[in-house]
């Protein structure tokens, strides 16, 4: 139980707050997640569930934020059973092997102008983060994978969408889109440095 809440908590709040921040940061992203909420969702009833599914434009800009953000940069360090020969490189029993995830997500070989913040990329790709596209490993990938991931993949876009969905959000402290500070710090988790400071104003939502 403890790993679970060890696994789940962290990865999961400061994922969210890396995609309302990069979405401040994008009044045309953010226009974009709010029509679409607009349009599945509408004003008389909040975000449930089974929306999640139709929310393609709010799906892309969850993956683009564990592409660019990934909580566990590393992944969790793997130990060689044997002498490996991978790629050309010559790897020895027991050592120990990081998986840089953060960097395959820049890496601009496999991404299209990979630092910027792009939801539209995945429109229309077959591009997932469930282990099978190595570009894409925020859940890590093989038999030691995230075992969180499904439940993730639920709970991100639906505290996201809700989010969203019932406050207008502003960003606080004389802050603009341009000044937002986007350091990282990396701990238990890969945070943001200093913390979003965003205001959010009620939206009409009459719940029935
Ligand atoms: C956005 C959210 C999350 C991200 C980005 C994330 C990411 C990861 C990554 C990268 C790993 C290591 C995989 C590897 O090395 O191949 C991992 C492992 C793990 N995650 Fe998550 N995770 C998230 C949410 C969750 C949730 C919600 C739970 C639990 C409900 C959870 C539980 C775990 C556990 C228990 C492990 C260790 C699995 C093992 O090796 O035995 N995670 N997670």
């Amino acid at each position: 139980m403890q790993e679970m809440f060890f696994g789940g908590t962290e990865t999961t709040s400061s994922t969210i707050e890396w995609a309302m921040t990069e979405l401040l940061r994008k009044p045309k992203s953010m226009r974009k997640v709010k029509e679409e909420l607009d349009r599945v969702v509408g004003p008389d009833r909040k975000v449930e569930e089974s929306d999640i599914d139709e929310l393609l434009y709010l799906q892309a800009v969850v993956k683009e934020t564990l592409r660019l953000h990934p909580a566990l940069p590393l992944l969790i360090p793997r130990n060689a059973l044997q002498d490996t020969n991978f790629m050309g490189y010559f790897i020895p029993q027991n050592t120990q092997v990081f998986v840089n995830a953060w960097s395959i997500g820049r890496d601009p070989e496999a991404w299209h102008k990979p630092l910027s913040f792009k939801p539209r990329r995945f429109l229309g790709s077959d591009i997932d983060y469930k282990g099978q596209n190595f570009e894409l490993i925020p859940f890590g990938s093989g038999r030691r994978m995230c075992i969180g991931m499904p439940f993730a993949h639920k709970v991100v876009p639906f505290v996201l969408a809700s989010l969203l969905h019932c406050f207008d959000w502003e960003l606080g402290s004389n802050l603009t889109p341009e000044t937002i500070d986007m350091n990282e710090r990396v701990g238990l988790t890969l945070r943001k440095l200093v913390p979003l400071k965003a205001i959010p104003r009620k939206r009409i939502v009459r719940d029935r």
